[in-house]
């Protein structure tokens, strides 16, 4: 074992990954099974000499999709933050485990200036708190639990007493299905609450549903918003929301996985408004902040209710310190690793103006894309400024065809989405390494490929 060459080879690989996408910012498209055919992926029972190890593990590396390349637009997350990548590679040498002090040490302390950070960004006051989930998915699922152990304590010994109801929008994300099922209440309890045709959860429609499984016997207990939805990148009204939540004394979260960055910026953080009388909230710095994969919080106004829902005697495990201090007793997992310090590392050199000028980035390559295609009489446009989603079809070509031929030509990589019946291009503007231009070259690539394609593209 030799830490030094390894990073020696880390380096060279890394070298090579960058020229490569620069070169070909799209990967190559394998079939699956001639992919795994074609690498020496087989594990057997005699080492290998440092050379072919290198070489293999090379291949591997640039065979995989380039999630980081200026050409990547089909998730919600893309380029690479070095600052944060710097911090990423500390914590996986340091091998840090969040639950306690005894193990974490100044780590604990990052986590905690993040979460008070966040926390007096969406204006919580006293007595709040936050950690560090696996992801959005699990920063709502926790957020369910809470909600759902403070409707009855019981539950969390007894099991599910009575049909609890939960309400989200219809685009919002599926994290809030399937945590219905975890949960135990039930993916069918969850009762989806139509959008306007700007894709925000109209709260009439809210309030109407909630009378209506009153007047049933049903309990209520729950309300999903979201800040930035997976697809249009729409935000619900919050103010709304939480007057409504407040009349039936329902636990208001708001799921800003996506959209919560907009907490950085002076000039889009009115569209978090409303969040500061939430029970919860979820943010994803993985996703418009560009961190490394996963790097997501939920802040609660109750800290408390994280310990009621999440804490668990260990004698084994917590042996000194007090609560404040050993973080795995607001945690959904025993060992956790250590998200926050690429978040940390990050924040802490280019500062919170810093972090501003990412997200207005964002914007700023969004609004120029949308002005674009609106401007444009071959293109339909489905999504509203302010968004970092540019959501269109393209002289009435099949957007799945389209996307999937860009892809196979390495042109571009990019997916679909739908609102109702439409299916659509969606293009995002969430990678704050590419300037105004590279990103407008876009529709360059898109509209030459039409052009070469032609009938091909045609159902
Ligand atoms: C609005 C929203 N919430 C939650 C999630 C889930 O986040 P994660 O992928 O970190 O589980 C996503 C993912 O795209 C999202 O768009």
């Amino acid at each position: 074992m030799n830490i030094k060459k390894d990073l020696e080879t880390f380096d060279e690989i890394f070298t090579a990954l960058r020229q490569d996408e620069i070169e070909n910012p799209v990967s190559k498209v394998f079939e699956a099974q001639t992919l795994f055919e074609t690498l020496d992926l087989s594990l057997r029972d005699d080492p290998i000499s440092d050379d072919t190890f290198k070489a293999i593990l090379k291949e591997l590396v640039l065979k995989t999709p380039k999630t980081s390349s200026n050409r990547f637009f089909n998730q919600l997350f893309g380029g690479r933050q070095s600052r944060a990548v710097l911090g990423d590679l500390l914590a996986v040498v340091m091998n840090t485990s969040m639950y306690t002090y005894k193990v974490g040490g100044a780590q604990i302390g990052v986590e905690k200036e993040i979460i008070k950070q966040i926390i007096s960004k969406i204006g919580y006051g006293e007595g709040s708190g936050g950690t560090f989930p696996t992801g959005g998915s699990l920063s709502n699922f926790m957020a369910m639990i809470m909600a759902r152990d403070h409707f009855n304590a019981d539950i969390k010994h007894k099991g599910m007493q009575q049909t609890l109801i939960a309400y989200t929008s219809t685009e919002s994300h599926y994290s809030i299905d399937k945590n219905a099922a975890f949960a135990g209440i039930g993916r069918d309890n969850i009762r989806y609450i139509r959008t306007n045709f700007r894709g925000e959860m109209q709260v009439e429609a809210l309030d109407k549903q909630i009378k209506e499984d009153l007047s049933k016997g049903l309990q209520p207990f729950f309300v999903n918003a979201t800040a930035g939805t997976t697809v249009l990148g729409s935000t619900d009204p919050l103010n709304e929301i939480a007057a409504v939540c407040q009349q039936y004394k329902l636990w208001f979260h708001v799921d800003a996985a996506l959209g919560g960055a907009v907490m950085f910026s002076e000039k889009y953080k009115y569209l978090l408004k409303g969040s500061e009388y939430s029970d919860s909230f979820a943010f994803n710095a993985h996703k418009m902040i560009g961190v490394p994969l996963s790097c997501s919080m939920i802040v609660v106004q109750d800290k408390r209710k994280l310990y009621q829902s999440f804490s668990n005697e260990a004698d084994y495990l917590y042996q000194g310190d007090d609560d404040d201090l050993n973080l795995g007793k607001m945690s959904l997992q025993c060992g956790r690793r250590n998200d926050a310090l690429k978040f940390w590392t990050l924040w802490k050199s280019i500062g919170t103006k810093g972090l501003e000028q990412i997200v207005d980035h964002q914007f700023e390559l969004a609004n120029k894309a949308h002005d674009y295609v609106s401007s444009h009489p071959d293109y339909i446009v489905y999504s509203h400024p302010p968004s970092i989603s540019i959501c269109f079809n393209y002289k009435n070509i099949d957007p799945k065809l389209l996307c999937a031929a860009l892809l196979e030509e390495q042109e571009i990589m990019v997916g679909y989405g739908a609102l109702a019946d439409t299916t659509f291009v969606r293009l995002i503007a969430v990678n704050s390494n590419n300037s105004v231009e590279e990103f407008l070259e876009f529709f360059n690539i898109l509209e030459n490929f039409v052009e070469r394609k032609g009938d091909e593209l045609v159902k």
